[in-house]
């Protein structure tokens, strides 16, 4: 069986090194991709200012790959609304993976002023720095909720509605901000709008954490997980490893008409709330028959939420060569058991 782009790229990049600025590296999505650049011999250079994100990412992510790789790793503590440390970051850079942001719709709900400054503020500082340094490419998170209102399945990336939460609006602006600096300064960018993204390091602590490890966490407790509706809201849930393989692909393609646009991340399903309940639930319910006797608890409808998601991921298998590995059951196998090594 011939080989996929992505294992290609894997034993190119063994043999040859590049360095790699990744920015929110102690985040969930940025601490997998310096761990799997680490692991692939890259030298990289990661920034975070801890917001959301945590030192002991870090830390798990030296530890996973090694006393060896990890000092082909560099951390600047800084936060990418201070322009200086943007451009100490990224000097000598051959690739960007912009992941610092502050994610969550209800969070920019509640602060779009701090959102705002997170996510428009510091990533047009990044750009800035980007241009500067003449990277060879900058990739950013783009997210899924640039869709807004358009109602249309799958979603494919030329048909867009109205943002609907503070938090859509920055993704998008994120996008034209790009898209701009293509244009005017030759600069070579792409984005990667992400589905819900799910896996091992994501937080599940507080009020703005996602779904998957909310719920994981509530039922390890021995609660109720709440389900916002009436639990038929669907998304394109997709595993990191997924993602990761589509960050790498993106930085690295050189099919003449990948640079400078937009692509959806994700596996191209669609899973009810419903239906992942079920599935976290069973998962766990091999260790612990108890959870079968939780039932989630219906609350009303959150704001700005879109009702469903899919992704038509086309564009990025043509142009990047993306493939997603994972399908949801197998991500959320994997999540399960590393949620379940946390709490032994
Ligand atoms: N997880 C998803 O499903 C999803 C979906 C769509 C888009 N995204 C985007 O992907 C990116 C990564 O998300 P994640 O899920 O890993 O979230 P995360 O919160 O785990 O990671 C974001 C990281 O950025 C850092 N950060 C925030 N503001 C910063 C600042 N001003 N300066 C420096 N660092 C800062 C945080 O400390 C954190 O470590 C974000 O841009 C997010 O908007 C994620």
């Amino acid at each position: 069986m011939s080989k996929s782009a992505y294992e290609v790229l894997e034993t190119e990049l063994m043999g040859q090194s590049f360095r790699w600025l990744v920015t929110g590296a102690a985040g969930f999505i940025g601490s997998h991709l310096v761990e799997r650049l680490l692991t692939l011999e890259q030298e990289v250079v990661g920034l975070d200012n801890f917001a959301t994100g945590s030192p002991a990412n870090i830390e798990q992510v030296r530890a996973n790959v090694g006393e060896q790789k990890s000092q082909r790793f560099r951390f600047i503590e800084a936060d990418i609304c201070d322009l200086d440390a943007c451009h100490e970051a990224v000097r000598g850079a051959d690739y960007v993976l912009h992941q610092a942001a502050l994610g969550s719709v209800p969070r920019s709900v509640a602060d779009p002023l701090l959102t705002n400054r997170a996510n428009v503020d510091g990533f047009l500082n990044m750009l800035v720095a980007a241009r500067d340094a003449r990277v060879k490419r900058f990739v950013y998170a783009a997210s899924s909720s640039t869709y807004g209102d358009h109602p249309g399945l799958p979603k494919v990336e030329d048909v867009i509605g109205k943002p609907l939460s503070p938090y859509a609006v920055t993704k998008y602006v994120n996008e034209l901000y790009a898209d701009v600096f293509a244009r005017t300064y030759g600069m070579d960018c792409i984005g990667l709008r992400y589905f819900n993204v799910f896996g091992p390091r994501q937080d599940p602590q507080g009020a703005y954490a996602a779904v998957i490890p909310r719920w994981f966490e509530t039922l390890c407790q021995g609660d109720a997980p709440q389900i916002n509706g009436d639990g038929e809201t669907s998304r394109d849930f997709c595993f990191i490893d997924n993602t990761v393989q589509a960050n790498l692909l993106a930085a690295t393609s050189s099919h003449p008409e990948a640079a400078n646009r937009v692509y959806n991340v994700a596996v191209g399903g669609r899973t009810s709330l419903n239906e992942l309940f079920h599935s976290i639930r069973a998962l766990l319910s091999v260790s612990n028959a108890q959870v079968l006797q939780i039932e989630p608890v219906y609350a009303g409808f959150r704001e700005g939420d879109v009702r469903h998601s899919q992704a038509d991921i086309s564009r990025a298998c043509e142009l990047l060569g993306y493939r997603p590995v994972y399908s949801v059951d197998q991500g959320l196998a994997v999540t399960c058991d590393w949620f379940l090594g946390l709490k032994r």
